[in-house]
């Protein structure tokens, strides 16, 4: 079954915090706080990602009604079909999470004109459309609704070798901050969450090691970064960057000059993705490492964000 058939509810409970890509990695973590939190969930992911089963442990952890929808949301009038689920079943959202992304590592000359599309369509086109279709919802609520759009280091830094990837990122914080100030008087705040690497599998944390280790200083958990973004979107926070770490390169990013940045950007990229080719990783090096990462966190990345 791809769907949760819910239960009828109340003019009391029918709120949900509605997260797209919470099958794994940052989006799961997410849905894990807002339960802690004790909001009521929709979680979305596509077919066959073990999504039915992640939201079957939420349910069973905490008390809160966990409802799931499967559907691949770069698939034509993805968005739509999901909005129309929720309206079909009377489900109101008072929190949105636009988290779902995807990314790419090569030149713009040799990576295929489908990829782009996919990037833009996923991390930008996906956001605006379910921002747009749940907005008037979100702005009758009022008080206690939250977008929270989930952006990346990369939003600051413009990166050669990820140049879609990093400008895309860069249109979900501007989008961002312009809906924050449309909706500044509707009582709906809108949070933009700036992740540096984070750990959501076995490839990302193969391609750190590649890399000698240099990165690791930087990198983090996606139930910390889960548990930060959650605690400071409800506080209201503008641009939420999960560590003071990556805070500073943020600041240090918009103070020197864009193409030293790039430029410095382009060449750490390189670097890792230079190491990283050398080494296959096996299978059995993937099995025995995961049992080294987080809990839930080992589901495919195929970029480093
Ligand atoms: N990981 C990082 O280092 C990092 C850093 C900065 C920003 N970010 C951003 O954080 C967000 C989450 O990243 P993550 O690393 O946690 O991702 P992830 O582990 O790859 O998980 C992505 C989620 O989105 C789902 N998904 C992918 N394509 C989909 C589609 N077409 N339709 C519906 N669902 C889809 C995935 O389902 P499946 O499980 O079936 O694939 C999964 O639930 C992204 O916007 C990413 O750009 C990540």
């Amino acid at each position: 079954m791809d769907q949760t058939e819910p239960t009828k509810m109340t003019e009391k409970n029918n709120h949900y915090t509605l997260i797209t890509g919470a099958s794994s990695g940052i989006g799961l973590q997410m849905a894990h706080e807002c339960a802690k939190w004790g909001q009521n969930l929709i979680m979305v992911a596509l077919p066959n990602s073990g999504l039915r089963q992640a939201a079957e442990e939420i349910k069973l952890k905490y008390s809160v009604h966990v409802i799931y929808y499967c559907i691949d949301l770069a698939e034509n009038e993805g968005p739509e079909r999901l909005y129309q689920y929720t309206t079909d079943h009377l489900l109101k959202v008072n929190i949105l999470i636009n988290n779902v992304g995807t990314g790419y590592s090569g030149m713009l000359g040799t990576t295929e004109i489908h990829d782009l599309k996919n990037i833009m369509y996923l991390n930008n086109f996906v956001m605006v459309t379910l921002t747009r279709l749940f907005i008037n919802q979100l702005k009758d609520y009022g008080q206690g609704a939250y977008i929270l759009n989930v952006g990346s280091l990369a939003s600051f830094i413009p990166i050669p070798g990820k140049s879609v990837y990093s400008a895309s990122k860069a249109f979900v914080l501007n989008f961002s901050i312009a809906m924050r100030e449309e909706l500044k008087t509707s009582g709906v705040s809108v949070s933009c969450l700036c992740p540096g690497p984070v750990i959501t599998s076995i490839e990302l944390l193969q391609r750190f090691k590649d890399a000698g280790n240099k990165g690791n200083w930087i990198l983090q958990s996606p139930e910390e970064v889960a548990r930060i973004a959650i605690r400071k979107l409800l506080k209201g926070k503008k641009v939420i960057h999960p560590s003071l770490k990556i805070y500073i390169i943020s600041v240090l990013s918009g103070l020197l000059p864009d193409g030293f940045v790039s430029r410095i950007a382009g060449w750490v990229f390189r670097r890792i993705a230079e190491k990283a080719k050398k080494i296959q990783i096996s299978q059995e090096q993937v099995a025995t490492s995961k049992s080294n990462l987080p809990e839930n966190s080992f589901r495919k990345i195929s970029n480093l964000n």
